[in-house]
């Protein structure tokens, strides 16, 4: 098959020939159609700091994807060859404290497809049953692609009850693009996202934001005054890994104020934490996905919402078929799209 590698140490990865994956006990075999691009795949290729402390190569790169079950190990017997699927790409150990109480999502010891085995840019990925997740016969191979990031997005989103509320968005990459279309969805009152790209922005206004902000130019308080807010943002939706606009965030939330943080600092940064405990605020960390609640929300949200569907949809500016992998790389580093999706089909 066709496989996406990092080959050795280093910067680069190669499109090479390799052996099908075989699933093994509990395991199931997925043909690959639609496979998105991350952030985590351009820290791969680039082979930086935190990439070569995780990864031992020889890796097959990808966690986003949507396919078809081809193969099932032994023992497998909650889904079928021919339904198709994506998959959730951390898998848990089982026997800690957190996956032994349900809580699946904070295990001690996830481990993540793509980044500690082989992941999905490939013809065939292989991943235990129960991290796959069954999509309708007739679903949208793309959007059926982006269920890990839109799951991230409604993870953070759905953290705090947003109706009625004013939410602010920093950050309009495609996780805060899904993000603001949620808010909207579940009804928040005041949508408004950030960014220092206008593209992004864009990305954001047509995907349900009711005002985005460049916040290279202009600030998030004058937003507010254009809004009619007097009292500053109910919830904060962190979704950029800049210091600079947790800070902008802090100073423009309300008393009280929910945050939930998605975005990753590249490293550890100092915060008004005088602010944060004196207007009672709640930081609320978000690591993928609850396993499984949040893949029942997002999938019940896209069914009944027309809307939300072609919000997310819209969220995918760029497909390359998976020969011109490098194309795809290439796009997602530039900044000037939304996301990039591999056809593996
Ligand atoms: N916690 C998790 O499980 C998890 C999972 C996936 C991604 N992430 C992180 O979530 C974030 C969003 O992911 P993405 O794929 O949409 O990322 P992205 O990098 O495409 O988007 C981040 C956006 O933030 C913008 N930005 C930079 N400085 C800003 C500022 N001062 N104010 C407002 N916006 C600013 C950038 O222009 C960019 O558009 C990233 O930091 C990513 O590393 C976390
Ligand atoms: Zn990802
Ligand atoms: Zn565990």
């Amino acid at each position: 098959m066709r496989a996406l590698v990092k080959q050795s140490a280093g910067p680069g990865l190669q499109l090479v020939e390799r052996p099908e994956p075989v699933s093994g006990p509990g395991e199931v075999k997925i043909r690959v159609e639609r496979a998105g691009l991350c952030g985590t795949d351009l820290h791969l290729e680039q082979w930086d700091d935190w990439a070569a402390t995780v990864v031992k190569p020889p890796l097959v790169l990808g966690h986003e994807f949507f396919g078809e079950i081809v193969g099932l190990g032994e023992g497998v017997t909650e889904v079928e060859v021919g339904q198709k699927a994506s998959g959730e790409g951390h898998v848990v150990c089982g026997s800690c404290r957190n996956c032994r109480a349900g809580r699946r999502h904070v295990c001690i010891r996830t481990s993540s497809v793509g980044v500690n085995r082989d992941g999905a840019f490939a013809d065939y990925v292989v991943i235990p049953a129960s991290n796959v997740w069954v999509q309708p016969d007739d679903m949208d191979p793309d959007l059926g692609a982006v269920f890990d990031p839109l799951g991230n997005a409604v993870h953070t989103t759905l953290s705090f009850p947003l109706a009625g509320e004013d939410v602010l968005v920093t950050g309009a990459g495609p996780i805060g693009v899904m993000a603001a279309a949620i808010a909207r969805h579940v009804g928040a009152r005041h949508v408004v996202v950030t960014d220092i790209s206008d593209y992004r922005l864009d990305l954001a206004r047509n995907a349900g934001a009711d005002l985005v902000v460049n916040v290279a130019q202009r600030r998030l308080a004058d937003a507010q005054a254009e809004l009619g807010m007097k009292e500053g943002f109910d919830i904060g939706l962190e979704m950029s890994g800049s210091p600079q606009a947790m800070e902008e965030m802090l100073d423009n939330l309300n008393h009280g104020a929910r945050v939930a943080m998605l975005g990753l600092p590249q490293d550890p940064f100092p915060i008004d934490w005088g602010r944060v405990i004196t207007h009672m605020i709640t930081i609320k960390g978000i690591y993928g996905r609850e396993m499984y609640d949040t893949w029942y929300s997002m999938s019940s949200m896209l069914q009944t919402s027309a809307t939300l569907r072609e919000a997310v949809r819209s969220v995918i500016t760029h497909r390359f078929p998976a020969e011109k992998w490098q194309q795809g790389f290439d796009a997602a580093r530039s900044g000037a799209c939304g996301k990039v999706v591999l056809d593996w089909s």
